[in-house]
């Protein structure tokens, strides 16, 4: 079967006073129907600039300086921003770090849950529109929803923010989520639910999803595949128990070595299993 997303030797670099910068380097990736891959890397190394050139979210400056990027079949590599409208949402979405940036703070959650519901489907009655939203909440788990509809985004703790962001990225049926850091502004307990909302949806939808980190603690448990990124490139790449349990890249082995600081962490039974917001450090 066609690969959802085929990645293919793909440079991006920027301009910058002393030459070019390059952002990614040659980097050539699959993605399965229904496969979840993490990209794994610290901060810096191009996991942002990848998912945002695949799509076409990338600022003016940035160029693709070779390879191609495959969504099935379609090569997409120069579309515009615009062409790209057609297959955002409903091929491809994104779920950023930010819930709070992703949401418009003057409209209700459920009115902006709606209006996705609606992109494509503008004969859509306002109704059914709201019946499907209402579904939705009720998907990515957001209980009272009825209620919760109606509340302006600061009126939600910080993870119940990001399920409304979730809610609003599968309202097409999305082939391939790309999740930019998803969690990395909740608290621990709240982070884990997340993952735990990712890993259902992907058992009940079938999408596929690209789970960008630079914390492979938080992915390795979802994640079929991981893609360890450094400085542009991909170094290593393989099944989630092959990485974790035999690094082959020194460099993977250092961000493993990273992981003990997990165990400083409050273990996620130990405080109420609330949905506590922002995370305070
Ligand atoms: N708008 C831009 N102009 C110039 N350089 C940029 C721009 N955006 C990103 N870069 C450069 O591209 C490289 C990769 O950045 P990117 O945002 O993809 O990193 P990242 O892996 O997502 O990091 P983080 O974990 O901090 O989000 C960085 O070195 C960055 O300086
Ligand atoms: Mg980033």
């Amino acid at each position: 079967m066609t690969n959802v997303l085929t990645i293919e030797n793909l440079s991006v670099s920027f301009p910058s006073a002393t030459g070019e910068q390059k952002a990614v380097r040659g980097v050539s990736l699959t993605l399965a129907a229904g496969e979840v891959l993490a990209l794994v890397g610290e901060s810096g190394c191009g996991k942002s600039v990848l998912c945002k050139s695949i799509m076409k979210l990338l600022p003016e400056a940035a160029r693709i300086r070779s390879g191609r990027i495959l969504a099935g079949d379609l090569d997409i590599t120069n579309y515009s921003s615009r062409q790209m409208e057609a297959l955002r949402g409903r091929y491809f979405s994104m779920v950023f770090q930010d819930p709070l940036g992703a949401l418009d703070p003057s409209f209700a959650v459920g009115a902006q849950i709606a209006e996705a519901v609606r992109v494509h489907a503008p004969h859509m009655k306002r109704s059914e529109a709201r019946r499907r939203a209402l579904e939705l909440m009720e998907q990515v788990g957001i209980e009272r929803a009825e209620e919760r509809y109606l509340l302006a985004p600061h009126e939600l703790s910080g993870g119940m923010r990001q399920r409304c962001v979730i809610a609003i990225a599968i309202a097409q049926q999305p082939r391939v989520i790309f999740a930019d850091e998803p969690t990395t502004a909740l608290d621990v307990t709240v982070q884990a639910q997340i993952m735990d909302l990712f890993a259902r949806l992907r058992e009940e939808t079938g999408t596929a999803i690209v789970l960008v980190s630079h914390d492979m603690g938080v992915v390795a448990g979802l994640a079929d595949r991981v893609a360890v990124m450094c400085a542009g490139e991909i170094v290593e790449s393989g099944t989630a128990e092959k990485i974790y349990y035999a690094p082959r890249h020194r460099y993977t082995r250092e961000l493993m070595q990273a992981l003990p600081k997990l165990g400083r962490r409050p273990a996620a039974s130990s405080g109420p299993q609330t949905e506590g917001g922002t995370r305070h450090e």
